[in-house]
């Protein structure tokens, strides 16, 4: 990622964490309305896990220039999602829910630069996220 990347995401994950909960609401709403099936891997009550998604996403943005810093915990991360059964395809289908939200929540302000900035974050993040979940089932 570029620098001028980084201070984009930076800069808007600034902008809707001011309404984080509500940020990670639209996000489950979004998610599940693109793939109804995976509503049932979620707990009932989301608020624990709202919480712990904003948490993830601000860890890593925070370490964007340097991501040695938190790569162990993503790779954990990863590592758990193993467990919860989640595919490829449904790496991809969180990723466009992601980016709908942002979209729902920047308005104008996410042009075609903060779609590209924020899909290779997303990107990068899903990448050892998921590589590592590979690499520990095979082993
Ligand atoms: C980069 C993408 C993702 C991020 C940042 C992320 C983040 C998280 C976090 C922070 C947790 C809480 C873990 C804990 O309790 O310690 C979690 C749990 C979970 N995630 Fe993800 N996740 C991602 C992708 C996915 C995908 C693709 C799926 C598959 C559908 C998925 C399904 C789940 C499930 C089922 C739980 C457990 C819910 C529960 O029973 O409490 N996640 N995720």
């Amino acid at each position: 990622m570029t620098p001028d990347q980084i201070a984009l995401i930076r800069q808007q994950f600034g902008l809707v964490a001011r309404r984080a909960d509500a940020f990670a609401a639209d996000f489950y709403d979004n998610l599940f309305h693109l793939d109804g099936t995976l509503r049932p891997m979620f707990p009932a009550d989301l608020s624990a896990q709202r919480g712990k998604l904003v948490k993830v996403l601000a860890h890593v943005i925070l370490s964007l220039d340097d991501l040695g810093g938190v790569i162990d915990d993503v790779r954990a991360l990863g590592a758990k999602h193993v467990g919860y059964g989640g595919s490829a395809a449904d790496y991809q289908t969180v990723g466009i829910a992601l980016l709908t939200t942002l979209g729902d929540h920047l308005g104008d302000r996410f042009d075609d630069a903060s779609r590209a900035a924020w899909a290779r974050c997303y990107g990068t993040l899903a990448e050892v996220m998921s590589e590592d979940g590979a690499a520990r089932a095979a082993a």
